[in-house]
């Protein structure tokens, strides 16, 4: 059954937020703090290895239960039912979006009539002897030596997902280099082969669609380079694929057993824990691979079960709502303290922007509210020497997200507590700013530096203080982000798992290769009439 359309705005719940927001807005959060001892204990939630500390958001009780009222109101229970149950909730393409189907502990779920579970775990059985006989080195490419280097050959979904992974747990990682070749910029294939010996290089194309032009033209130049060492019938042992397009893989030249089916209801930018992930399953082997699955699936069930108040994914989506539709936020940064998670920002770029970045409602009405919002990051302590001032002492309100760790992985608990000091300092400099009378106290003695030297503070963040970056907490964290995602689509009203937005510049792109290609001109705006030549002309110089 289809989601339940509502428009946010017309809901009782909506309207009073924008009442309360107007007392909110230039509310101090330190008076809040003050006036309320228990502030921290009521706006936090521990769950298994994670703590969510939100207290240092512009929000009372009274604006979190109407938060909450507004996830009542808009039925969020029932769209929550039937993202997991594979209702098609995304009806523009007529799928489910069950990505969670494939970290399931259940026994049955149908789609179509048909049980997925059987052939998710006939999948995954075929991940696990593949991808141990790679490690053990018992599988061997044309020479006879064993695999050295992995090359991830997909873009978007199938890049971004498994190239976060793969680098988030580096930690845990065997002998095999990892490699990812997502971009059409032929100089990022040409700099990747230069560090690959064909005898011991095996490649994973990955397809969804097995389309798209940047893999399928990625791939046809690395199966030519390959060539140019390997024959023809030595592609069986280097190339395989994983993709929903059985017949353009066999076109391709991948033999059939080579090929590692993905479904239709699984969305590319959430379809790493489907054999897109399979270059994580062989970075980090295939039991790592399944605590990363497990970490999804126990974040999964209390997104299902717990009580939205209690609910870390409906509480992050209910507060960005908070801040993007009433404070008009237009951004969040994302900052982990850890490098391993230096491509959380951009994974969640394509996650977040691709999902909710939508203008018409589920009736294909514009909407009349604001929807996706910008979502950027790096990791923390970089961050505060890059880009931090703006975020301290700009004009922008901009909610960030901070995701640190209490163990660190190599036990260098020196390093680690002043990484920490900084994660903790961060967010308090943001909550307290720092007051005139605090810069006169410090020495300052020069009237006209005050000004530049004082915080507003009041900026808000959410702590998000994790036992130790695991494979099972990987796997929380991203199923975490993946539930906000998905209830802000409810929220606002809109499909948040189809990607149309992505379509329109392909086809613009193609049509104006064919005129590079043929030098047959197509009309076009004059600006990019002019573009075109300028481009031409000095190519053919
Ligand atoms: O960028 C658009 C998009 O369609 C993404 O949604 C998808 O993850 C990516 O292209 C790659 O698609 P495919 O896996 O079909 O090659």
């Amino acid at each position: 059954m289809a989601l339940i359309n509502t428009n946010p705005t017309g809901t009782a719940a909506w309207k009073k937020l924008r009442e309360h927001f107007a007392f909110m807005e230039n509310v101090s959060m330190c008076d809040m703090f003050s006036n309320d001892p228990d502030r921290v204990q009521k706006f936090h939630i521990i769950w298994g290895d994670f703590l969510l500390d939100y207290s240092k958001n512009r929000i009372n009780s009274e604006t979190l239960d109407l938060l909450l009222a507004l996830a009542e109101e808009i039925n969020l229970k029932d769209a929550i039912q039937k993202y997991f149950f594979g209702d098609k909730i995304n009806a523009t393409e007529n799928r489910a979006a069950l990505h969670t189907a494939l970290r399931t502990s259940q026994k049955s779920l149908l789609v179509d009539g048909k049980n997925v579970i059987r052939e998710i775990e006939s999948v995954q059985g075929k991940i696990k002897l593949f991808t141990e006989s790679v490690i053990s080195g018992s599988r061997k490419g044309f020479t006879g030596k064993a695999f050295t280097d992995i090359v991830n050959i997909g873009i978007g979904g199938s890049d971004l997902g498994p190239d976060m992974a793969v680098e988030a747990l580096q930690f845990y990682k065997n002998h095999l280099n990892l490699h990812f070749i997502s971009n059409i910029d032929g100089d990022h294939v040409a700099e990747s082969i230069k560090k690959l010996n064909p005898e011991t290089t095996l490649f994973i194309v990955v397809s969804k669609t097995f389309t798209t032009q940047e893999t399928i033209s990625n791939a046809t130049i690395l199966k030519k380079w390959f060539l140019q060492s390997g024959e023809k019938e030595d592609v069986a042992k280097h190339f395989v694929a994983v993709s929903t397009n059985i017949k353009e893989v066999t076109q391709f030249g991948i033999a059939s057993d080579n090929i590692f089916p993905m479904w239709d209801w699984v969305g590319g930018r959430f379809s790493m824990w489907s054999a897109v992930g399979l270059s994580i399953a062989l970075s980090v082997g295939y039991e790592n691979f399944e605590k990363l699955l497990d970490g999804a699936q126990q974040m999964d069930a209390h997104f299902e079960n717990a009580p939205f108040e209690d609910n870390i994914s409906v509480i992050l989506a209910l507060l960005s709502v908070w801040y993007n539709n009433f404070f008009g936020c237009e951004t969040e940064a994302v900052i982990p303290y850890s490098q391993y998670l230096k491509k959380l920002a951009p994974y969640l770029q394509q996650a977040v922007m691709e999902s909710n970045g939508k203008r018409v409602d589920r009736d294909g009405n514009p909407v009349n509210y604001q929807t996706g919002n910008i979502i950027w990051g790096e990791p923390g302590s970089n961050a505060q020497h890059a880009f931090f001032q703006l975020i301290h002492q700009g004009t922008k309100l901009i909610p960030c997200d901070f995701i640190g760790f209490i163990e660190p992985l190599h036990g260098n608990k020196a390093h680690h507590d002043k990484l920490m000091s900084n994660f903790f300092a961060q967010t308090e400099a943001l909550l307290l700013g720092k007051r005139e009378e605090d810069v006169i106290a410090e020495g300052v003695q020069n009237e006209f530096l005050i000004p530049f030297k004082e915080f507003k503070g009041n900026k808000p963040t959410n702590t998000l203080l994790i036992h130790k970056l695991t494979p099972e907490t990987l796997g929380s964290l991203i199923a975490m982000y993946e539930h906000k995602i998905f209830v802000q689509g409810v929220i606002w009203n809109i499909f948040s798992f189809d990607q149309f937005g992505v379509e329109y510049g392909k086809q613009l792109a193609n049509t104006i290769l064919d005129e590079i290609n043929t030098g047959n001109s197509k009309p076009h705006d004059s600006s990019t009439e002019f573009l075109l030549k300028f481009y031409s002309d000095i190519k053919t110089e």
